[in-house]
């Protein structure tokens, strides 16, 4: 991680007041007071200051917006909101290193967390390093205990009609609030799931002891994801279909064997279930290159539970409701239930509303005490939201109050 560099020429800004509504509500929330930024994209150095509130950040295509949030994106588990490679994030003409850390204020307390990267030497795998409390974590996984955070972004407008896997980790980002472990359960099985297709692929006569080692481990593993997925999903499921007016209820629904296995019997006969199929799919796994079952096929299947319509056939518009539906019954059900407010950053979704959704967005999201990140080309829609927010204007990289 480049941490250490020179923050010389980092724009510090306060915004220490809090608006009187967000003071109020839930102090139990996900929130970033200071977000520090190193050879991040387009920012050399970047310092904000902030409030418990809701942050908008406006300025013209290319200003830096979004990248401010994917900085953020990167606080939980993964590939961060653009699943970009970890080098490319690295400000062009830098060392090739970068680092997001911030202070953040969690249900748990205060932490201090940073995650970057370090050009490997000598042909070593990429990785980002995590730090919790100046401490360097063993892998980023940790980070799912510490933070929760959410987001929707214009390249999720084709969720619900691209292919499963962008739905499976939308879906599996809402579970790692609700169970840190899911992340470390998806993880290690997808090792284990790599290493049997490579024997399966590479090797004539693999050790028989060995895949059934790596079998057993994706049977515990891949039902263990799944049972996750469906305990979520009789949480989150029926606040998701009551929907919030005026967004629609989202009906949501999971297709996949294991999960089909788990509704209908014990999770140690699903896990007996999986491990049979994989042992009897080893030819068939070995040729296609590919591990036909598991739950790294899972689907998640949404319907407007309005109209019935499924989401792949519901307008741009409507679509776009239904994923904001889902966010906000997860944030709001986890309010209830636990009394922790997650992070959400939602990059150009307020343009994309008409006037009324618009403002109920705003009254949700200031009532369950969120630190939501908005961006916008046009400051003007932000307008009735002005006395609540942290407004600043982002431009050539740079950040000012507005
Ligand atoms: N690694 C990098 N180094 C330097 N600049 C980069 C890097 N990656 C992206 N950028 C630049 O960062 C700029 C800001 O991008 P960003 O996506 O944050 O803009 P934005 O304000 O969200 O714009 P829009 O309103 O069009 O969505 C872009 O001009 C982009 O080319
Ligand atoms: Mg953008």
């Amino acid at each position: 991680m480049c941490e250490d560099k020179d923050l010389s020429r980092i724009a510090s800004l306060r915004n220490d007041e809090v608006p009187e509504r967000v003071r109020s509500e839930s102090p139990r929330r996900y929130a970033i007071s200071r977000l520090t930024l190193t050879d991040f994209r387009c920012y050399d150095g970047l310092r904000l200051d902030l409030g418990p509130g809701p942050v908008v950040l406006t300025g013209p295509n290319g200003a830096g917006k979004t990248n401010i949030l994917e900085a953020l994106s990167l606080l939980i588990p993964g590939r961060g909101l653009r699943r970009p490679k970890l080098s490319e994030i690295s400000k062009i003409g830098s060392a090739g290193g970068w680092a997001v850390a911030v202070d953040a204020e969690t249900p748990s307390g205060p932490v201090r967390l940073g995650t970057g990267f370090s050009p490997p030497e000598g042909g070593a795998r990429e990785r980002r390093v995590v730090r919790v409390d100046g401490q360097t974590a063993a892998n980023q996984n940790v980070l799912a205990e510490m933070m929760n955070v959410y987001w929707l972004t214009p390249q999720m407008d084709g969720l619900f009609a691209d292919g499963t896997s962008g739905r499976r980790r939308f879906f599996d980002r809402l579970v790692y609030a609700w169970d840190p472990a899911h992340a470390g359960r998806i993880s290690a099985y997808e090792t284990a799931m790599r290493e049997r297709s490579r024997l399966l692929r590479d090797e004539a006569h693999p050790d028989a002891a060995w895949l059934s080692a790596l079998e057993d481990t994706m049977a515990k593993r891949g039902i263990a994801v799944a049972a996750a997925r469906l305990e979520l999903l009789g949480r989150v499921g029926p606040a998701s279909a009551r929907g919030l007016s005026p967004f629609p209820g989202a009906e949501l629904s999971l297709a996949g064997d294991l999960e089909n296995w788990l509704a209908s019997g014990p999770a140690l006969e699903a896990e007996d279930r999986f491990r049979a199929a994989l042992a009897g799919d080893r030819r068939r796994d070995g040729e296609t290159g590919r591990t036909g079952c598991g739950p790294h096929r899972t689907d998640l299947i949404v319907h407007h539970a309005d109209t019935g319509q499924a989401a792949e056939l519901c307008s741009t518009g409507e679509q776009k409701a239904l994923l904001i539906a889902i966010v906000l019954a997860n944030a709001t059900q986890r309010s209830a239930e636990r009394g922790a407010v997650p992070l959400l950053l939602l990059d150009e979704v307020a343009a994309h509303l008409d006037g009324e959704r618009r403002e109920a967005l705003f009254d949700h999201l200031i009532t369950l005490g969120a630190q939501t990140w908005f961006t916008g080309t046009d400051e003007n829609l932000y307008q009735a939201f002005k006395s609540d927010a942290q407004m600043f204007r982002v431009m050539d990289g740079q950040v000012s109050d507005v």
